[in-house]
Formats: C-alpha cells, structure tokens, sequence
C-alpha cells in the first residue's frame, strides 16, 4: 500500500479486505475481530502446504522468527524480549510464577476491573505468602493514585489492564510505569484490549510485562498470544515450566538433548517451550504487516475520532455515555449504558436491552458488558458505520 495513498481510500482498501463488514455493522473487537481475505489466504496457504507436502520444519521456525521480530518491533521491544503463548492468562501466569517471591511480598491490582485472567494467578499465589494488595475503582477507572498509595517496601508487581474490558476507559499506564521503574517494582501489563488499537511502546510506557493475544486487535487467530518482559527483568527470572526451546544449545536440533547442566534462553526466549502454534502465527504475520504498515499512531488517531463521533452522537440524543463527554480517557471502545446495572454479560435496563435488541436485529454486533452496551472499533471500521448505529438508535427512540 503506497504511504501517500489518502487516508479513506486507504482505510476503504484495508475494509474492503474484511468481508463480514458487508455483512454486519461489526462493532465488537473487544469481544473477538474479524478474519481478512488475506489472513484467511494465509491460513490455507500454511494448510494445504501441511496436507500436500507435509510442511517444512525449517521455514516454520523461519516464520516463527519473523513474527517474533515483527511483534518486537510493533510494541519498540528487542526479539529477545518476546515469547509465545497461548493466551494472556498463560502470559500472565509465566510472570507471577518467575519472579523470585518472598513471604510477605505483595501486588497491588484493581480487580473490579480487571479481567478474572488477571486477578485468579494471583490469588494462586497466596499460598506461598503473597498478600493481593486490592484497591477499589473510581468512576469507572483504574485509579493510579491509589495504587501508588498503597504501593510499600514489600511491593514486587504493580498490574493493571492498559485499557478496561469495560466500561473500556484507558488507564494512565505510563505513569505508573515511570514510578514502578524509580522503584524497582515489575510492571505488569495486560494489554489485550489495548493492542493493535492504541500505539505500544513498551519502552517509553516503563513496561516490564506485557501479555496480550491475537484474536482482538492483533487481527489474528485464538489460541495464541504473545508476552513481553523487559530484558532486564528476564534475564533474572526462572522459567517455573521449562522445556527445550527454553534452553540455549545454539544451532543445535530443536530435539536435542544438552548437557545436564543448562543455560537458560537469553531474556523471555527462556519462556517458550515445545513447539508453537504455526497455523495461528501464520495468520498473525500478515496482520502485523498491515498494522505496522499503516502506522499505529494512525489507527489510534481514527479510531478515536470514530469512537469520539458515535459517543457524542449518543450524548446528542440523550443517552448516558459510560465517562461521559469524550476525552482522553477514550479509545476505541464506547459504552453506553450504567455501569455494573448487570450481570457480566447483561444489563438490567428494559430500555436498553430493547435497544440492544433492536441494534442486533439490524445486524449490529456489539457486545453486553456489565450493563453496558460496548461498541468498540477497528481498522475495518468508518464513518459509515457510526452514522448507521446512531440513525437505528435515533428510529429505535422514536418508536
Ligand atoms: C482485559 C482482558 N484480559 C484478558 C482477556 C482474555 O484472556 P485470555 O487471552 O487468557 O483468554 C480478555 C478477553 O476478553 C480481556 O478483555
């Protein structure tokens, strides 16, 4: 795609790749994306070379250091500082489990907002002694200036959400980084609603730890994720499950046997283990190319002016936007509604349920979070779309 190509007729090239956006006013990446033309080429591409010919060992491991590179330079990180996953759960656990704890130690979180992925590994952990430091929410955010007040000598793990699953507002991480870094304190991310919508920069954002997937804004398949820690800090953690691709014996066969005593991967290579899952990297490489061909800071910039537009457009007819008016703690993630008036997946408001039912049967896909209605945005998203769900909800209101 050629750099100067004007910006809606790059982005209309890049949706017209995405054939459910014929089919649907697709509205959900906070929930799962979905699949271009060219991801599903790849899948079929690394498919039919496994049905026909078996597949080739030496051009998977190819590819899978060609994501790994690409990832690396997506989030501003070194290949050595990437591992692979299967989730962000898994990601997650491979931290909590490979820092050296002592009785005492504690983490501090926000769990109201927080994914249960990222609360449950450290419960796990109280076992051994940990204390979970829990601080409560406000308005909505993670708030930042209670964690740093409840951060102490015995704090090893600040870990917070880059942006919330719901009501979607964006943390202030960098700030929390920069006094996790003064302090000598990991910094754990979960950026699974955050990459490949926000721009990442591991680097300036004082990240240790960042665990994210690639079935939301990475474009890609389930069944695989991608974990970033910090070179220093890995270099000083021990792997809790450890395997072959974990050990360092250079060029040697991904099979062979070292000797018994064994030297770790340098930095987060030391958190692979067996082998990986080809098929869903192969759909991720070209989804990264597109993503860093565009530019993140480009994607941010429009997909926060879409979600600016459909939130001031709810605002205009009166309904409540969770944070109300846009501002800087939007991404690319609306939520309409009152927070916590439902369920995890519902909302106890007739009205909006009637809403969400009439948005649906127009085939609008969102999703219910918490009783909210959460619409959030991507690459494949447009003007087109918003002014779509506004005018079904203006006819909806009107009834
Ligand atoms: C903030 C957050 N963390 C974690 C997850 C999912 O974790 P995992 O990839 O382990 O299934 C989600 C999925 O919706 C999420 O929104």
């Amino acid at each position: 795609m050629d750099r100067n190509t004007n910006e809606a007729e790059l982005f209309a090239a890049v949706r017209a790749d995405f054939p459910a956006t014929e089919r649907w006013t697709y509205t959900d990446v906070s929930g799962r994306d979905i699949l271009s033309g060219r991801v599903r080429a790849a899948i079929d591409a690394h498919l039919d070379e496994r049905m026909y010919n078996g597949g080739d060992k030496a051009k998977m491991f190819a590819l899978i250091e060609r994501v790994r590179d690409k990832f690396a330079s997506f989030i501003n990180a070194d290949s050595d500082e990437i591992a692979y996953t299967k989730n962000i759960s898994e990601g997650l656990n491979i931290v909590a489990t490979a820092l050296p704890w002592q009785a005492g130690d504690n983490v501090i979180l926000c769990p109201e907002l927080e994914h249960p992925n990222n609360v449950y590994p450290w419960l796990n952990l109280e076992r051994h002694g940990l204390e979970t430091r829990m601080v409560a929410p406000r308005d909505g955010h993670i708030p930042v200036d209670r964690i740093i007040e409840r951060i102490d000598a015995h704090t090893r793990v600040v870990t917070v959400s880059s942006v919330t699953f719901a009501p979607g507002f964006r943390t202030e991480f960098e700030r929390l980084g920069r006094l996790c870094r003064e302090r000598g304190i990991f910094f754990l991310v979960d950026g699974a609603q955050s990459i490949g919508t926000l721009k990442t920069d591991v680097r300036a954002s004082f990240i240790d730890g960042l665990s994210v997937s690639t079935q939301k804004g990475l474009l890609g398949l389930y069944g695989m994720g991608l974990l970033y820690v910090r070179r220093e800090w890995a270099e000083r953690m021990q792997p809790t499950y450890l395997a072959r691709f974990g050990v360092d014996l250079g060029d040697a066969h991904e099979a062979a046997m070292g000797g018994y005593a064994y030297k770790l991967m340098p930095g987060a290579r030391r958190f692979d283990l067996g082998n990986y899952n080809f098929l869903a990297t192969a759909a991720l490489e070209p989804s990264l190319d597109l993503l860093l061909e565009i530019g993140s800071e480009r994607i941010e910039r429009r997909l926060a002016r879409l979600a600016h537009a459909l939130a001031q457009g709810f605002i205009d007819l009166g309904l409540p936007i969770c944070g109300g008016a846009p501002g800087a703690h939007m991404t690319n993630i609306v939520t309409v509604g009152t927070l916590g008036n439902g369920g995890h997946d519902g909302v106890n408001d007739s009205r909006m349920n009637d809403l969400a039912a009439h948005l649906v049967d127009n085939k609008v896909k969102f999703s219910l979070r918490r009783g909210l209605l959460r619409f959030s945005f991507h690459i494949y998203n447009n003007s087109d779309d918003v002014k779509r769900i506004l005018d079904l909800t203006r006819a909806f209101l009107r009834k």
